[in-house]
């Protein structure tokens, strides 16, 4: 494990053991407790090895065989190799492997298709949009003219008749799919054609769900938009950062508004951790990793709404479960505190309807850790009980260790 490897080595702890200790700590903290974080994962020790590796210490502004530093000869390869992996992954004629995070990502596929003043139209953040889909708090809501989208407040269903009207009303510059907290596919066929309708760009930000994408768990955005952004760290199990991809014809524009519109040098440790994480996404023990994903998170959903939760739009297709704890007596934010008390980490969300804030879940990093359908029943059984006062947090405290000691996200 390269974490405990690097401690055991002694260099950290000997130069710097208050920093040591926080590490440490951290490991400890992840290995000991339920990562039900819908974003997180856990990545391979290759994927950290990367990270930690001296490309970490390189300059490389542009783009191989264009740099504007020397001694680039060797981060070229690794990031000609990321971006050929990618594009073979995702089945994408163009790859951008630059971006320092998911937002970074979507900033410059906005740059590279509007100009400020631009309308565009995206999921509304009480529904699940990110920050960057025109939060008046993020560059995005400054700088472009946003109309949202919904969800339909009894299913939580995204409603696609309002989207074509309201796409036929504001004739969008660009449509945004894509949510930090939708359970369910996206239509993206139904995207393209109201797009197209009113001569919009697409732009899908897949964060959540590219992973499973990856794995041929979920469909994939690559054929119907234009620009696909995404995370690497999330299903993906790869390095914290972003991705672009999309056609030839949008190549030299995309990477433009990356480099040197929107970002500086790139990180060339992350992006070599970006290629070990395609690489391993590539392989037949992920396509089984990110269906065992969606069969946890099936079980988890089936099993929180036994226990009494509405789990909204009643499922998943995904990883990713969003409920309210309400019937149960407890609102949202209440209960992510409680349950982080008895060692279960998760976050609060928006609920389709009213202003309640409801529980976000993720089954992700748990699945890493090789829990399967067994575990996910056990570990709703423990919320509920949690939530209800049923279970005591310390007593949960301790069922939860013992769960996670016997799924150590890190071995050996
Ligand atoms: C849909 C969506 N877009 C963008 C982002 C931003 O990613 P980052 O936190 O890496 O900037 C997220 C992160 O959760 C996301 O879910």
């Amino acid at each position: 494990m390269p974490v405990t490897h690097t401690l055991e080595a002694d260099v950290l702890r000997r130069q710097d053991p208050e920093l040591a200790e926080i590490l440490l700590g951290e490991l400890d903290r992840q290995s000991t407790t339920l990562q039900l974080i819908a974003a997180e994962n856990f990545t391979s020790p290759a994927v950290l090895s990367a990270l930690g590796s001296p490309l970490a210490n390189k300059y490389a502004e542009g783009y191989p065989g264009a740099r504007h530093h020397g001694g680039c000869e060797i981060v070229d390869v690794a990031e000609r190799l990321a971006v050929d992996r990618a594009k073979a992954l995702f089945g994408a004629e163009h790859a951008n492997v630059q971006s320092h995070s998911g937002s970074s990502a979507v900033l410059a596929a906005y740059a590279a298709l509007l100009r400020p003043g631009d309308t565009v139209l995206a999921l509304g953040l009480p529904y699940g949009g990110h920050l960057t889909h025109g939060s008046p708090a993020n560059f995005s809501g400054r700088w472009f003219d946003f109309v949202g989208y919904g969800v339909d407040a009894e299913t939580g269903l995204i409603d696609y008749d309002q989207v074509r009207t309201l796409a036929r009303t504001h004739r969008p510059k660009a449509i945004v799919c894509g949510s930090i907290a939708y359970p369910r596919h996206i239509d993206y066929a139904l995207f393209r054609e109201v797009a197209d309708e009113v001569g919009a760009y697409l732009i899908a930000d897949a964060a959540h769900p590219i992973g499973l994408v990856a794995g041929g768990a979920a469909p994939s955005p690559v054929p119907y938009a234009d620009v696909v952004c995404a995370t690497t760290h999330k299903v993906l199990r790869g390095p914290r950062g972003g991705m672009i991809l999309c056609g030839a014809e949008l190549a030299e524009r995309v990477d433009r508004a990356v480099f040197p519109f929107t970002q500086g040098g790139a990180q060339m440790n992350t992006i070599a951790a970006k290629a070990v994480a395609f690489g391993e996404a590539a392989t037949p023990a992920f396509t089984s990793y990110a269906h065992q994903v969606v069969a946890n998170a099936r079980v988890l959903a089936a099993g929180l709404a036994a226990e009494g939760l509405v789990v909204t739009t009643g499922g998943t297709d995904t990883h990713l479960i969003t409920a309210d704890p309400a019937p149960l007596g407890v609102d949202g934010r209440t209960a992510r505190g409680r349950l982080a008390a008895a060692g279960m980490v998760l976050d609060c969300c928006a609920l389709p309807h009213g202003d309640a804030r409801g529980l976000r879940l993720g089954t992700a990093a748990v699945t890493t850790q090789g829990m399967g359908e067994e575990e996910m029943a056990g570990i709703a059984a423990l919320l509920a009980g949690v939530l209800r006062g049923e279970t005591e947090s310390q007593k949960a405290r301790d069922q939860v260790r013992e769960l996670t000691g016997r799924f150590q996200p890190y071995t050996g």
